[in-house]
């Protein structure tokens, strides 16, 4: 059965990050995702868009949401996939990130999904693999595919994205998911205030075109979307702020405070979720709270980048 839809592929062969993507080129994988949340819909969820083509989820660092939506995904367009399992791989005997790279390449995948812990470990590889290369977070960099969920989460809600202001909450300094949000509702004309601890704010985010504070009241008055971040503790290795008691009474998501926001404020959080550290329980499960659906998204959204990479609707095997 057709995907239904008439897109047309995107310009760069991998997806790097958000920097790479123009706002047509955003749209593009939003509207695109819009389909592919359709075949998601169907008693059959599967179509052959990428029959014949082999994807290698390549994890060297934890993740339930990403690899798990990436996968399904795969299989609901019909590519043949692989999972590395890298505790059970030579990466245990010191194969580096390149040589594991280059023996995966060598076996003709047609696209490697990349998670790793430096940051542009997926440039690295795009410049020297034939695969596409889609970055599924490195290291503090960039976790495109986060932003294009979240965007596609937002546009769903509130129908569109420029306009609404929009709260990120957080560890700024160590997100990765900060860092493509940014690029991306700012290309899509939202108004984005960012709000954490002082020492989790890295330098020059107010150059990005965004407003700065370390008063979550600010941030979150009059705001559309609250978007919480994770407290990145394995990323810490000094005290960013006293306790974690005290970063919840500080900028912790309570119902109070969620109550200066918009009457339909919208709650988001990208996952893992530390209850009762950034997010009370209360929000993290309440009515305003999108959490779940954000990675319902995911799989329509990393549907649409895989079927965008393999050449869209020029791509011959489209079918
Ligand atoms: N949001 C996200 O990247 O979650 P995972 O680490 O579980 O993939």
């Amino acid at each position: 059965m057709d995907v239904p839809v008439a897109a047309t592929a995107l310009r760069q062969r991998n997806l790097l990050g958000i920097a790479d993507l123009s706002p047509g080129e955003i749209v593009l994988v939003l509207d695109t995702a819009e389909a592919m949340k359709e075949v998601g819909r169907r008693a059959i969820k599967k179509v052959p868009t990428l029959r014949g083509r082999t994807v290698v989820n390549l994890f060297f660092e934890p993740s339930t949401r990403t690899r798990t939506s990436f996968e399904i995904a795969e299989k609901r367009l019909s590519a043949d996939t692989l999972n590395v399992a890298i505790g059970t791989s030579s990466v245990v005997k010191g194969e580096t990130l390149v040589d594991t790279a280059m023996n995966i390449e060598a076996m003709s995948p047609s696209m490697i999904v990349l998670r790793h812990a430096s940051s542009g470990a997926c440039h690295l590889l795009a410049r020297i693999c034939k695969a596409a290369i889609i970055n599924a977070g490195d290291g503090m960099h960039e976790h495109p595919t986060q932003a294009l969920l979240d965007a596609f989460t937002i546009r769903e809600r509130k129908g569109r994205i420029g306009g609404l202001k929009v709260a990120i909450v957080g560890d700024l300094l160590h997100s990765r998911v900060l860092r493509s949000n940014l690029l991306l509702l700012t290309k899509l004309g939202a108004e984005v205030w960012v709000c954490g601890p002082a020492t989790l704010i890295p330098p020059g985010l107010d150059r990005l075109g965004v407003r700065v504070t370390t008063r979550v009241d600010e941030a979150v008055e009059g705001a559309d979307v609250v978007m919480m971040l994770r407290i990145q503790l394995e990323r810490m290795e000094g005290g960013y702020f006293p306790s974690l008691r005290e970063y919840f009474t500080t900028f912790g998501m309570t119902d109070a405070r969620l109550g200066r926001a918009k009457p339909d404020v919208i709650i988001m959080h990208p996952g893992p979720i530390n209850r009762g550290v950034e997010i009370a329980s209360e929000v993290a499960d309440g009515p305003y709270s999108v959490i779940l659906d954000q990675v319902s998204n995911g799989v329509a959204v990393r549907m649409a980048v895989l079927y965008l990479l393999a050449g869209g609707a020029d791509d011959e095997t489209v079918a």
